[in-house]
């Protein structure tokens, strides 16, 4: 039987990818400072987040979670949180048509900034020191100081979420969002798109939809659905004592809540049976994520599945496979029947960047459009096979014009990619490359569903 959780309990568990603060009183500080702030999310957000992903786990909705690998201080700008949401809702836009059926909208915004990094330290030239762990940990700036872990960093990304948040929040309830005005921005954008071309038949059927609609008295004056719309926010709940200060005992319920997002996952260097990170995410009322990589068991997965949703809701657990374009196909089944046979009922979502990050000539790290659109077909593919809900996608991305992911229709190619490499960890597919993949998606989900169709 599991023991005791409390807040704090994941402090007797074994802790990777966590910071050493030299300073303890500092951190103390810190801590009491964040505990004694206002959560930045109410229990019954995130409660309506798990119903909304229940409906995802049965098969009547889809999944999109996106935004930065890593929130900086150095980007923290209105503009490119407007970007990125409107990028997102053209995304949603578009898989709501293709899928027929609601798309719940998560960033990976607003507390996105801790980062796991494959060496604890980083060599350059003859200097030695200790990796970025992510804005709320230590500055990117390869120098001594800059890279010391300062708990203070901690208060500092607090701030920045709560202003993101409040945006966001304002964005989505107040007008920003409305339907037609999204779908214009796609029709902008694809006017001033080489490839537009190529989907300008799907955009076409939306904009009819669209018309149609208003002409039966449904438009946005009249239906408010349309005007507004949920988003979300989550991030890896990585930095332990930050999630732990934010932990919070729901008045209405009695349960805990992690209230820094309405959902956290844990990643995949942290997702082993017995870590720190399990132990943490098993009592918080959140949904939750899980990123799934080659390495995880099936016996494993169902072992960490009961610890984490032993009552077995559904919609508190999304499970990322996140293998690469190569190992996708063959790693991704077994987990699948395993889960399914157990009954879990989890949604599986697809994250096409961490299994596909190769070092371009130029000496970028960079992922190829077609290795993350290739992993992504085969995810479907699988889930096609095994008569299972292909329930949504994970991605790296922005609203900005970056050059960070190679190919595209717009083809970053390796030499252009320092013209705008400004991602603080991994590589983001940029506007056009998120909007393309969406469109790319649709048509698998319009293949799925007439294969379906073929076969009724
Ligand atoms: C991430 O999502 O940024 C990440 C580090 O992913 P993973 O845990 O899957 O490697
Ligand atoms: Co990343």
């Amino acid at each position: 039987m599991a023991s005791r959780w409390s807040p704090d309990s994941w402090q007797m568990h074994e802790a990777r990818h966590l910071p050493r603060y030299e300073d303890a009183a500092a951190l103390a500080e810190a801590e009491r400072t964040l505990s004694n702030y206002p959560p930045l999310v109410f229990a019954g957000e995130a409660r309506a987040l798990t119903a909304d992903l229940a409906e995802v786990a049965a098969g009547k909705a889809f999944l999109l979670q996106g935004g930065d690998c890593a929130e900086s201080f150095a980007e923290f700008h209105p503009n490119n949180i407007r970007d990125t949401f409107r990028v997102l809702l053209q995304m949603a836009v578009v898989l709501t048509f293709a899928g027929k059926q609601p798309v719940v909208k998560v960033g990976r915004m607003a507390g996105q900034f801790a980062k796991p990094r494959s060496s604890a330290s980083e060599t350059q030239g003859e200097q030695t020191l200790p990796s970025y762990l992510g804005d709320i940990v230590n500055g990117i700036e390869f120098e001594d100081g800059a890279r010391r872990n300062d708990p203070a960093r901690m208060v500092r990304a607090y701030s920045q979420a709560a202003a993101t948040l409040n945006l966001l929040r304002a964005f989505a309830g107040g007008g920003y969002a409305n339907l037609r005005q999204v779908h214009q921005w796609t029709l902008d954008f694809m006017g001033r798109s080489p490839w537009a071309d190529k989907f300008a038949q799907t955009a076409d059927r939306i904009g009819e939809a669209l018309d149609f609609m208003e002409a039966c008295g449904i438009d946005p004056a009249t239906v408010p659905q349309l005007k507004g719309t949920s988003f979300y926010t989550s991030h890896e709940a990585l930095l332990l004592p930050y999630e732990q200060a934010m932990t919070r005992q729901d008045s209405l319920t009695g349960d805990w809540y992690d209230t820094s997002a309405h959902m956290v996952w844990i990643g995949d260097r942290t997702r082993f049976a017995g870590s720190a990170h399990i132990e943490f995410a098993r009592g918080i009322g959140n949904p939750l994520g899980m990123k799934c990589g080659p390495s995880l068991e099936p016996d494993e997965l169902l072992r960490l599945l009961d610890t984490l949703n032993p009552a077995r809701e559904p919609g508190r657990i999304t499970l990322i496979a996140r293998f690469g374009h190569d190992k996708v196909e063959a790693g991704l089944p077994r987990l699948l029947r395993a889960v399914t046979r157990e009954g879990h009922p989890v949604v599986w979502s697809c994250d096409p960047m961490h299994g596909n990050v190769v070092k371009s000539d130029s000496g970028y790290k960079t992922r190829p459009f077609d290795r993350i659109l290739a992993e992504t077909r085969s995810f479907f593919a699988v889930h096609r096979a095994e008569g299972t809900h292909p329930g949504g996608i994970h991605v790296e991305m922005t609203g900005q014009d970056v050059t960070e992911c190679v190919g595209g229709a717009v083809a970053i190619t390796d030499a252009a990619l320092a013209d705008r490499y400004h991602t603080h960890c991994d590589p983001r597919l940029n506007a056009a490359q998120s909007l393309e993949l969406a469109f790319l998606i649709a048509e698998m989900v319009n293949r799925q569903s007439a294969g379906q169709r073929a076969a009724a």
